[in-house]
């Protein structure tokens, strides 16, 4: 059973007010993109990872360790769901519709490796199409009018926030994204176009935190982050 990578990072992230695009960014000496890149390429069931470059990236070939075996890139497109595909065909070209793409955000670059291979055993364990990893919902949720008038209190009990991975078969995942494109429907994750198509993806529960970054205060909590799990252990610990 085949596994690859796909990393989508061709988009810039203009919420993180940077002046450069937002993968390139460093966490404790380290850009997102290649925390995330070694994250899974440390992962033995992983073949390989495609990371998905903007088609004027100048960053990528700059970063330690960017050209190294079962690493290569592909050019993006002007969503992430078309980056998405472009790296899905190199996948495809590689090793063929039955292998599993594993679709990660550059920006997500807290993932754990229990979590990554909790996913991994869980989705090809399990007979459905793919599925996501997911963290149940925590805060109370209210819908609420353009004036901002409380209109409900929407039950949460159900309710999951979507991250990446997400881990579908290259052909399935290839044909549910074109027809979504094709019948000019937005998809925001992989799973969207799975289910447009009318499959029903698993959510697998996500035990470590493993947030996008989006804004610059994102930064600064993945920073501390790191920092509190990287302390050294003590004798009374
Ligand atoms: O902008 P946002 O944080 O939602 O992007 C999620 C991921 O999709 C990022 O890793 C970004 O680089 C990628 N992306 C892409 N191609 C685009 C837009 C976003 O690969 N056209």
């Amino acid at each position: 059973m085949a596994i690859w990578g796909v990393i989508p990072a061709a988009g810039f992230g203009e919420r993180m007010q940077s002046s450069i695009p937002k993968q390139y960014l460093e966490l404790h000496g380290q850009s997102l993109l290649m925390r995330s890149i070694n994250t899974l390429l440390a992962n033995p069931a992983i073949d390989g990872v495609v990371v998905v470059l903007a088609e004027n990236d100048t960053g990528f070939s700059d970063l330690p360790d960017s050209i190294r075996s079962r690493l290569i890139t592909a050019t993006g497109g002007d969503s992430r769901a078309e980056s998405v595909a472009a790296g899905v065909r190199s996948v495809q070209h590689e090793a063929g519709d039955d292998a599993w793409a594993l679709v990660h955000d550059a920006a997500r670059p807290l993932l754990s490796s229990r979590d990554l291979l909790n996913l991994i055993s869980q989705v090809s364990a399990s007979d459905c199409c793919g599925g996501l990893l997911a963290a149940p919902v925590q805060d109370t949720l209210k819908r609420a009018d353009h004036t901002g008038t409380v209109e409900v209190t929407v039950d949460r009990s159900d309710l999951w926030q979507a991250q990446t991975p997400q881990m579908f078969r290259v052909g399935a995942l290839l044909s549910a994204l074109a027809r979504a494109k094709r019948d000019g429907v937005t998809v925001t994750d992989e799973a969207s176009a799975l289910e447009y198509v009318g499959e029903k993806p698993r959510v697998v529960p996500a035990m470590d935190p493993n947030f996008k970054l989006t804004r610059p205060s994102d930064l600064a909590l993945a920073t501390a982050w790191l920092a509190s799990t990287n302390k050294p252990t003590t004798s009374s610990d």
